[in-house]
């Protein structure tokens, strides 16, 4: 039996809710759509034992260029539905909605929750070499300057080149992964880049791991790649411990994964960002 930790009331006007999570609890992820599977899976790598519950909204993707406040209403669903779920801790694997959304919903919830910029940034910096700093996302993150003022604040005198990639989203939803198309758009992203000379490149995206190969090819062979899928992991690892939330049993987690709509699509999609099947995948219901 887990170690019995403090409510998580979900207040809000909403009705009043006290969920007391042990160590056993899933760890809540939420992100627009299947793309934030990429930090499930590097969580599951690192975190065996976890349980993990998942929301996609996929009803109401693409986050990415949606207003700030949109974003934050959403997120704010996203994160009720969760709590009401019986989370121990939360990632918002979602770059957008950490952009624009982390603050607030770090002001109006005591639940642990966890972003991905800052692990990306820490990612980015870890080598010293990295000056020339360039970032691809959605407007939406783009438009935050989350990134850019993360990155600054850490360390001065970097060339930070922001460039929003919005075509890359419903590419890679569509499948269009190693197709020409995609090819032909991400050369026209990435030359702007590449003439400044970045040595580094950002994938502030969750779905723009699955571009590695192709970016590969397509960047001088010093450029590195920086996802943050990882560091993510180890983030929530050192935050769970520091939170004596760590599962300590030693069978596999379970996954469950959530949905705001069901498609065939999406299960692909799902199998695709995750490496194997995703299971069962049931269907949410936000603001009940
Ligand atoms: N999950 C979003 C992100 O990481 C990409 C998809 C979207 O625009 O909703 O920014």
């Amino acid at each position: 039996m887990g170690r019995v930790n403090r409510g998580f009331g979900l207040g809000g006007g909403g009705q009043a809710v006290t969920i007391r999570p042990v160590n056993s609890s899933p760890l809540g992820f939420f992100d627009s759509g299947v793309g934030g599977l990429t930090v499930v899976r590097a969580v599951q790598e690192l975190l065996p034992s976890e349980n993990i519950l998942y929301l996609g909204d996929t009803a109401r993707l693409p986050y990415g260029s949606k207003s700030p406040e949109t974003i934050r209403q959403f997120a704010d669903e996203d994160v009720r539905f969760l709590i009401a779920k019986g989370v121990k801790a939360i990632v918002v694997a979602c770059n957008t909605a950490t952009a624009h959304a982390l603050p607030s919903l770090h002001e109006k919830y005591r639940i642990p929750i966890l972003g991905v910029i800052e692990p990306g940034v820490e990612a980015a910096l870890s080598c010293p070499d990295a000056l020339r700093i360039g970032i691809i996302a959605t407007r939406g993150t783009i438009h935050s300057h989350a990134y850019q003022h993360a990155l600054a604040l850490r360390k001065t005198g970097l060339l930070i080149h922001g460039q929003a990639t919005p075509l890359l989203v419903p590419l890679i939803e569509e499948n269009w992964i190693d197709h020409p198309a995609t090819r032909q758009v991400l050369k026209t992203y990435l030359d702007p880049l590449v003439k400044k000379g970045i040595d580094t490149l950002m994938l502030a995206c969750t779905h723009y791991p699955l571009l590695i190969p192709i970016l590969k090819e397509l960047l001088p062979p010093e450029v590195r790649l920086v996802d943050s899928a990882t560091t993510c992991a180890e983030h929530l690892k050192k935050e769970l411990t520091r939170l004596g939330l760590l599962e300590a049993s030693d069978r596999v987690g379970s996954l469950e994964i959530h949905l705001t709509d069901l498609s065939e699509e999406f299960e692909v999609l799902a199998r695709q960002f995750l490496a194997k099947s995703p299971g069962r995948i049931h269907r949410a219901v936000l603001g009940g």
